[in-house]
């Protein structure tokens, strides 16, 4: 590869490897920026095996900005359980208002207009820019901020991180290089099992899983601590209090029942009021449902 700097061969490794490994998703075959939106909401906080399942629904019965808006949340809670993290789902339901309301139904095209949707931050903007209008912009979540800093050997801030990405993106194939990136820190440069020993860029790295060396993307921006315990959670007892509401409204006695929670009344208590507070439940009459 005579004459290429280390950036461009970085960047032809890794397209060379993900020519071979990228993996064929339903939101990869779409450019659509509203279903490339609905997709990355969805995998902020969830798996790919648990996003699967539930993303072609949530598509089918919401397949526009104008159709999310326009049905109650609690239709669209019910397809987003299993997802968990429900906050994100009604984010969602009032991007899809605002893009309405504001955008005459048209997803923005630009950073500041992505931005100014409620739930949308740097990550998820950049990505409906990257993969559904062929900006020349770098997705940065925890599988990139990984990768990134074990090639330069060195924990990193977010906006340096940033820039770092942005430089390296090869104009005119960003939405590739991103989903190249993305795939790489997932399924080959993985957090506790890096397969350092048949690394495409292991030339270009400066850690290379070096036992002697403490691998430097826990420390850096974004780079995912281990998700906190489910097993336990309130966001597990408050996951089965949604699950039961999917069902048909409940007293509160039911949804201390339905969240294991019957010896612990003052516990069942304050997460109900935590969903009526985050508006993913309503109360009226002695009865908690969907809104
Ligand atoms: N995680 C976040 N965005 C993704 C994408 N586009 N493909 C696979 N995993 C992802």
């Amino acid at each position: 590869m005579g004459g290429l700097t280390r950036d461009e061969e970085i960047v032809a490794a890794l397209l060379e490897w993900g020519g071979g490994e990228l993996r064929d998703l339903p939101w990869r075959r779409t450019r659509d920026p509203w279903a490339v939106l609905v997709s990355e909401v969805m995998l902020q906080q969830t798996s790919v095996a648990r996003v699967l399942p539930k993303y072609g629904p949530f598509m089918e019965a919401f397949p526009t900005p104008h159709a999310l808006a326009g049905a109650p949340l609690g239709g669209a809670l019910l397809l987003w359980q299993g997802l968990g993290y429900p906050r994100r789902c009604r984010n969602l339901h009032a991007a899809a208002a605002a893009i309405v309301s504001g955008h005459g139904g048209t997803m923005p095209d630009t950073l500041e207009g992505m931005l100014s949707l409620p739930g949308v931050g740097q990550y998820t903007a950049r990505a409906v820019l990257a993969f559904a209008r062929a900006a020349d912009v770098a997705v940065v979540d925890t599988n990139v901020s990984r990768v990134l800093s074990r090639l330069e050997g060195r924990a990193m801030r977010a906006a340096e991180l940033q820039s770092r990405a942005d430089g390296l993106v090869p104009r005119g194939s960003a939405w590739e290089w991103n989903q190249v990136m993305m795939d790489f820190g997932a399924r080959h440069c993985t957090a506790r099992s890096p397969q350092c020993g048949a690394c495409p860029v292991a030339a270009h790295c400066e850690w290379q899983g070096n036992p002697e060396a403490a691998d430097p993307a826990p420390a850096s921006a974004g780079a995912g601590r281990p998700q906190p315990r489910f097993e336990g959670s309130d966001r597990q007892a408050r996951g089965r209090a949604m699950r039961a509401l999917g069902v048909g409204p409940r007293t509160r006695g039911e949804l201390a029942s339905a969240m294991c929670l019957e010896d612990d009344p003052v516990r069942a208590h304050a997460l109900v009021d935590s969903l009526v507070s985050d508006r993913l439940v309503r109360e009226e009459d002695g009865l908690v449902r969907l809104p």
